[in-house]
């Protein structure tokens, strides 16, 4: 059962007050930046959750050693077990079962991760920054002249479904697919998903496929210069992918391309509205968007767990987990830990000891992790720059009833101060 006081996929999301979370209170912020817990508080660098059997890590150090061995396993095979008895199921759909597959560690997950990253390289994602730069200013001309409008469906969404989609090339009726589907298909990450998300992302996922497969036989016949073009024709030491290997993983992309970087956005735009002296300072000094952007991933980051089995026998942190053993590293508590940062609540952009692992780390890095970057610090540096005196619109808001996503359901702004 749910921990949160509301079952995950739940229609109405609980008023943020009302969910029993743990309250992350920023120094100088004056606003709780409440997340939607699956598990207690920390009581250790790891401890056994006896309610879903699993190992919660909540140190930095353990955290790095289950990311970064290889004896935990991002297997979601094995994890299909937690995942089913979590949602109550016996097994997952078929569909949204081989899109798990990408995250399985061994060769099938790193020869696609091989050819995926290449296209996301820091220089690559360095030379997409004025076009970046563009989407934004178009999304801002969107909303400029209101006196409100959501900083999620009005500007985060707009933006990066509009970089995903031009990045594939997959036109306006694309952009409608991944804004439509994919958040949908985000389902089958769930921690906790009931068995209607996970038969709807089967679903969703089975109509996006529709509409991909045309494009792709074309892109096959005659690549262009987009992404899909080169997943389809890139050969690398004589390899090449499947075009459904191709379908399954820009599928994966388009979820993964817009929903946690446009959540991400939307957390750094509140965290910066309820810190009025940083949010002058950035102002006053544009060119630290960029470490700001690093200090709001540690503390504002859209993602609150990753999942891992171990395969063998373990030792963490003197604890020993028999082979099999769920492992669940929490984001929240692995960003705070005093015993990695000084003074851990406080937003420092300039702290000696900066860092994070809200990307992850080991073989599952965030492939998309400078292109996150990016568009975050792009958005925010062109946001306060065209609405100087951006204030919220609306206090009572509500979080995402989800325990993998740290989500706002809406962020209403308003652009000029009421008169
Ligand atoms: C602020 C933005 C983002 C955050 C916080 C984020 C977070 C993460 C995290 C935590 C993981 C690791 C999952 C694990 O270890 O189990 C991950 C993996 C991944 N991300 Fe991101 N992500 C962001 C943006 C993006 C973007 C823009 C893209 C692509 C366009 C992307 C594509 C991927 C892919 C393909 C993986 C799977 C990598 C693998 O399993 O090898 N992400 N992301």
């Amino acid at each position: 059962m749910p921990r949160t006081g509301e079952p995950l996929g739940g229609s109405a999301s609980p008023p943020i007050a009302a969910i029993g979370g743990v309250h992350r209170r920023c120094e100088g912020m004056g606003m709780t930046d409440e997340r939607i817990r699956a598990f207690p508080n920390a009581t250790g660098p790891v401890y056994f959750d006896e309610e879903t059997n699993v190992y919660v890590v909540s140190s930095h150090e353990a955290a790095k050693k289950v990311l970064q061995d290889s004896g935990f396993s991002s297997d979601r095979a094995d994890n299909l077990d937690l995942v089913a008895r979590l949602g109550n199921m016996d097994e997952l759909p078929s569909l949204v079962s081989a899109m798990l597959a990408l995250f399985t560690d061994g060769p099938t997950h790193d020869r696609l991760r091989y050819h995926v990253a290449r296209r996301f390289t820091p220089k690559r994602v360095a030379a997409m920054r004025p076009r970046v730069g563009a989407i934004i200013d178009a999304a801002l001309d969107g909303v400029d002249g209101l006196d409100e409008f959501d900083v999620i469906a009005d500007l985060a969404y707009p933006i990066t479904v509009g970089i995903i989609s031009e990045m594939l090339d997959i036109g306006v009726d694309g952009a409608a697919v991944v804004l439509g589907f994919a958040s949908r298909i985000v389902a089958f990450m769930e921690l906790r998903p009931t068995d209607r998300q996970l038969l709807d992302a089967s679903e969703a996922a089975r109509n996006c496929s529709l509409f991909l497969l045309p494009i792709l036989t074309e892109r096959r016949e005659s690549p262009g210069d987009d992404l899909l073009s080169a997943l389809l024709t890139m050969e690398i030491d004589g390899d090449r992918l499947l075009v459904e290997e191709v379908l399954t993983m820009v599928v994966l992309l388009m979820i993964a391309g817009h929903e946690a970087p446009a959540h991400f956005i939307a957390n750094g735009v509140m965290a910066l509205l309820a810190n009025p002296p940083e949010r002058r300072r950035l102002q006053e000094n544009p060119y630290l968007y960029g470490a700001a952007v690093e200090e709001l991933l540690r503390l504002h980051h859209p993602v609150n767990y990753l999942s891992r089995t171990a395969t063998k026998d373990q030792v963490l942190a003197g604890h020993h987990l028999p082979a099999g053993s769920q492992v669940v590293v929490d984001l929240a508590a692995v960003n705070r830990d005093p015993a990695r940062y000084q003074d851990p609540e406080r937003f420092d952009m300039l702290r000696s000891d900066p860092g994070h692992l809200s990307f992850g780390t080991g073989v599952h890095y965030c492939v998309g992790r400078a292109l996150g970057r990016l568009e975050a610090e792009e958005t925010l540096r062109r946001l306060f720059g065209r609405f100087p005196d951006l204030t919220l619109a609306d206090t009572d808001l509500t979080r995402r009833a989800s325990a993998t996503f740290h989500a706002l359901d809406r962020l209403p702004v308003n652009p000029k101060p009421l008169a």
